[in-house]
């Protein structure tokens, strides 16, 4: 009997297609990505790639991404319900009343966005480019959405900007609290706390290393360390015992899973190849407007 895996390969020929998968996902479903990784550098590799369809293993703004960097191609999400919520908390009006009141204002929008958030948007960042990206704007002032977390952490490190915050967040991350890190820590005290900035800056005094999901991987991979909390989604976890295992990872528990991102299943990766659904459209006005500053945060990044 044909497995699910090589029934998924084969259609992935059939089609001429790639799979990308965030760190975030089913274990299974990273294990036969071609290309895992954080939001960053899967909005990098989208570009370039030699396939003519892309099937995105992640929730909708990564796709809706990939798309609008990549019009000629066909675009799948498997689920297309899979959506981040902090991609919509953002208000385009706020946006406007932000540029009428300063002059020089950049608005930096974070990927996890919507493509309309985007459109009203000056430059795009991850949580792995977004520190040198602010640097390396002219403005002095930095209108951040939609996550506050982030925008306050970035905020912390570039004193000599002054931001104005918008009040989006990641459920998921906002869930870590100060308190939860002490009593783990109790448990483990050689323990190293690794920590996405998209958790709250109480919670983020606690980490012994800030970083999106690729920065903790590499972090926990070089150090010499062999314990260590992670207080990012449970996706993460399964790379980091891929590649260290002889080290030992601590998660937070269940509430740290993102049903979104655990929506992508392979019978849904199998399904959306064959039956050509979860086709990614963005409309040409739309599309040439965000790509702006997508581009922009590929140039800016390098
Ligand atoms: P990174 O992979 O860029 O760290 O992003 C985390 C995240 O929340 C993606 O949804
Ligand atoms: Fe959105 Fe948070 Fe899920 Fe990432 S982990 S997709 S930011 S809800």
């Amino acid at each position: 009997m044909t497995s699910i895996i090589e029934e998924i390969e084969a259609l992935k020929r059939e089609n001429d297609a790639v799979l990308l998968a965030h760190y975030y996902v089913e274990d299974e479903v990273q294990a036969i990505a071609d290309y895992v990784g954080d939001s960053y550098y899967l909005a990098k590799v989208a570009v370039g790639l030699k396939e003519r369809t892309i099937v995105f293993a992640g929730v909708s703004f990564m796709g809706e991404s990939a798309k609008i960097l990549n019009p000629d191609k066909t675009v799948l999400m498997p689920d297309p319900n899979a959506d981040c919520p902090m991609a919509h908390m953002a208000e385009i009006e706020k946006i406007k009343a932000v540029r009428e009141e300063y002059e020089d204002v950049a608005v930096v929008c974070y990927i996890n966005s919507t493509a309309e958030l985007k459109m009203h948007s000056d430059v795009c960042v991850t949580s792995a480019n977004a520190m040198k990206i602010v640097q390396a704007l002219p403005n002095r002032n930095i209108f951040f959405i939609p996550d506050e977390n982030l925008g306050r952490y970035i905020a912390s490190k570039v004193p000599d900007k002054h931001f104005i915050f918008n009040e989006g967040f990641c459920h998921v991350h906002k869930s870590v609290t100060a308190e939860n890190i002490m009593r783990i820590k109790a448990l483990y005290p050689q323990a190293e706390v690794l920590m996405h900035p998209e958790c709250t800056p109480e919670a983020l005094e606690t980490a012994d290393y800030i970083g999106s999901t690729s920065g903790i991987i590499e972090y926990a991979t070089k150090s010499e360390k062999n314990e260590f909390i992670v207080a990012t989604e449970v996706g993460v976890l399964y790379k980091l015992k891929c590649q260290n295992p002889d080290k030992s990872f601590y998660g937070l528990g269940p509430k740290m899973f993102c049903p979104n991102m655990k929506k992508i299943t392979l019978e849904k990766i199998r399904d959306c190849l064959k039956n050509h659904t979860g086709v990614v459209e963005v409309d040409d006005a739309k599309r040439e407007k965000s790509l702006i500053p997508l581009k922009r945060m590929l140039d800016l990044a390098k």
